[in-house]
């Protein structure tokens, strides 16, 4: 038994300067609203929070792009991302954005208390500041190289390709990403979250959430092993929740136009939203049994660009603060691919919600996203696994087994549920079977294996065809009624079942198929005043009696036609892609990127250059060439698999790049000693990584 008394599930708050899509779905709303679900049909006490994030720089770019203000910004995307979640059936308990009141007024109550605790510290420094714009240039306002790792788009908050987290005056070669402006220093004030002396209360912290998922515990250790950093928690942007008079006055220093860093306001949005969700019950002190009581469980589903904000810097808030819990779990999911390529917004290399809805029902892509998540590495979502999801599973298999059932029920046992008499073994061997089904899909649920808990529900589907199948009532209708009884009774138990069940997955053909056996009674998997009824563990157990009266068959899923497909893709292919490549090309897809690895493992190899000043095919060997590579300091014989796309002639003189300490191997009886680099484009075409770099020199 839990030793809590209640549940606050969070999902990341997305930024208001956009519309959603699936990777966004993927990361933590579709995930955090099964579990959800599955705590609701449990019967227990969970309240489930969200709200668009409305402040910050992102939302200060899109608005300087479109030449408008920050809040047409958010009050144009704020409808828009509510909307596509109500669509799919996200079912939180309140839904907020970052500009209300109650948010402004809770996180500069925050901030004040932390101030007057001696909490937070003040420091002034040089900062970037853009004279054309006349503005202090932090997060996303600055772009430069990484000190890292030499990537040149850095952003001042952080480098994208390495991952690290940066302050503007760490870039090398700043520039403006407003006016492109090279920028000057001048000095500002800023509060700060001294990071640095929490790290030992932070490291234990981290250790008594042994279970958190292995990509979220990686992720947090790499951190603390490289030694927490101050972090700012003001910037001088003209967008945020103002940083509050009353510091000022405390330190003397002038705060206009100071507002709060977006990361330090943004997750003290969950707990303004879980204020409102409590005023808007009539009792506006509930929020406190879920922030500040120690029976109450919080966690937070997030993607993995949100780690380090919600597994260090969100719980060093609320400890420092004092009055809060701390998350208890943080699932965060890795990225989704589309098509075996990354997600992107600015190439329009995604499928968006709200145009998803004009085509489909929000359940397949539901089921199809769900089956898939990218829970402990980088998932890939392609149209043609959708459709076979859609096809043959959803239609296949659990609309088939339900429509069969449905079916023989009216025609051969007067619509109404038939008695079960004299049950073979297959009868009671399925029934036993069934019973176990609510403790291990919960049991994955639990353990936040949300694919596995899907993959279960799907079998109790596949369970139901199988036995359908096995017990044939199409023929014992005639030669032994009582059999087909018997069939047609489990059958209704086990749609009764997969109605809660699967409810968490597919919600609308839940309900309608609720609706369709007449079942009622069930508690709502959505927030509900006072919930009551049969619940997730009632699923096992037969839940239809005899002579209950069964509704009209419909059909719950209808296949996805091919045409249906290729529309999608063309629709992808035509906005993602530049018009020029050709058409075999736009057929083939990217490479994944592989998993992220640390900067260590890519200087363990030595990449030299090298001049080919040997080439010659290999007898019985008619893939492998045999090159010699003159390194500058020595010559190696190297064995490659590219015979089949060079003539030996044409390569030597060709200077490339050398994996110079690969140890040697055999091939084909002759020592390789290294690899040469070569680029695999799309279709699978070959060339070198070529160099003008004097042989021996190296690579990094
Ligand atoms: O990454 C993002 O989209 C952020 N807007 C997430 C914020 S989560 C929370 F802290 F509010
Ligand atoms: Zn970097």
């Amino acid at each position: 038994m839990a030793d809590f008394k209640r549940t606050l599930i969070t999902a990341a708050l997305p930024y208001a300067n956009g519309p959603l899509h699936i990777g966004h779905l993927a990361g933590a709303y579709l995930p955090a609203d099964l579990y959800a679900r599955y705590l609701r049909l449990k019967g227990e006490d969970v309240v489930f929070i969200c709200g668009s994030d409305e402040m910050g720089v992102a939302i200060v770019m899109k608005a300087r792009a479109e030449g408008v203000a920050p809040q047409d910004i958010v009050d144009r995307y704020h409808p828009i991302i509510r909307d596509s979640f109500a669509a799919f059936g996200i079912a939180f308990d309140h839904y907020d954005r970052t500009t209300s009141e109650t948010h402004r007024e809770t996180a500069q109550a925050f901030f004040e208390h932390m101030d007057a605790q001696g909490l937070l510290s003040t420091k002034e420094e040089e900062q970037l500041f853009d004279p054309v714009a006349g503005l202090f240039l932090a997060d996303r306002f600055v772009k430069g190289t990484c000190p890292d790792c030499g990537y040149e788009d850095a952003y001042g908050d952080q480098c994208e390709k390495c991952g690290r987290t940066l302050s503007p005056a760490e870039l090398i070669n700043p520039r403006s990403t407003l006016t492109d402006a090279t920028p000057e220093m001048r000095p500002s004030t800023h509060w700060y979250l001294p990071l640095g002396d929490m790290q030992g209360r932070l490291e234990s912290f981290v250790k008594s959430r042994f279970n958190w998922k292995p990509n979220v515990l990686g992720q947090v250790r790499s951190w603390l092993n490289d030694g927490l950093r101050d972090r700012a928690v003001t910037r001088d942007v003209p967008w945020g929740v103002p940083v509050p008079a009353s510091v000022a006055e405390r330190h003397g220093v002038n705060v206009d136009g100071k507002v709060i860093y977006v990361w330090f306001d943004a997750p003290i949005g969950y707990i303004s939203a879980t204020r409102s969700w409590a005023a808007l019950q009539g009792e506006p002190e509930r929020w406190k049994d879920y922030w500040q009581d120690e029976t109450s469980r919080l966690i937070h589903f997030i993607g993995k660009d949100n780690i380090v904000f919600h597994c260090l810097m969100f719980p060093a808030m609320l400890d420092a603060h004092g009055d809060f819990v701390l998350p208890d779990q943080v699932p965060a999911n890795e990225f989704l691919n589309l098509e075996g390529q990354k997600l992107s917004t600015s190439r329009g290399w995604a499928v968006w919600l709200h145009e998803y809805l004009n085509e489909f029902p929000p359940d397949l892509l539901r089921y199809a996203l769900a089956a898939t998540l990218p829970e402990t590495k980088d998932a890939d979502f392609s149209w043609d696994d959708f459709q076979a999801r859609a096809n043959g599973e959803l239609a296949d298999v659990l609309g088939n087994f339900v429509n069969r059932t449905i079916t023989f029920a009216h025609r051969f046992a007067g619509s109404t549920v038939p008695p079960l008499v004299n049950p073979s073994e297959t009868d009671r061997a399925v029934m036993a079977q069934l019973a176990l089904f609510p403790t291990r899909i919960g049991e994955a649920y639990d353990q936040f294996r949300i694919r596995e808990a899907v993959f279960e529900t799907m079998q109790l589907a596949r369970l139901g065809n199988k036995y359908f199948n096995d017990t044939e009532p199409w023929k014992t209708r005639a030669a032994d009624p009582e059999a087909c009884a018997n069939t047609i009774h489990v059958s209704l138990q086990l749609c009764a079942a997969l109605s809660i069940l699967a409810d968490p997955v597919i919600p609308f053909a839940a309900a309608q198929l609720r609706s369709m056996l007449n079942l009622s009674g069930v508690r709502p998997s959505v927030p509900a005043v006072d919930a009551q009824g049969l619940s997730w563990m009632d699923a096992g157990e037969p839940l239809l009696a005899v002579g209950h009266a069964i509704g009209d068959a419909v059909i719950l899923f209808t296949k996805v036609a091919d045409e249906q497909i290729a529309a999608q893709r063309a629709k992808l292919e035509g906005t993602g892609q530049s018009a020029t490549v050709s058409e075999a090309l736009e057929e083939a897809t990217y490479a994944p990127v592989a998993p992220e690895m640390v900067f260590d493992d890519f200087a363990k190899m030595d990449l030299r250059v090298g001049e080919i000043v040997v080439a010659e095919s290999v007898p019985k060997a008619d893939k492998l060439l045999r090159l010699v590579v003159n390194l500058g300091f020595e010559q190696r014989q190297i064995l490659s698999g590219i015979a089949a796309f060079f003539d030996p002639k044409a390569i030597v003189g060709k200077r490339v790049v050398v994996v110079a300490n690969l140890a040697p191997r055999k091939m084909r009886g002759l020592m390789s000693e290294g690899m040469i680099l070569m680029a695999e484009d799309r279709q699978g075409q070959l060339s070198f990584v070529e160099s003008e770099g004097e042989p021996g020199s190296v690579v990094r």
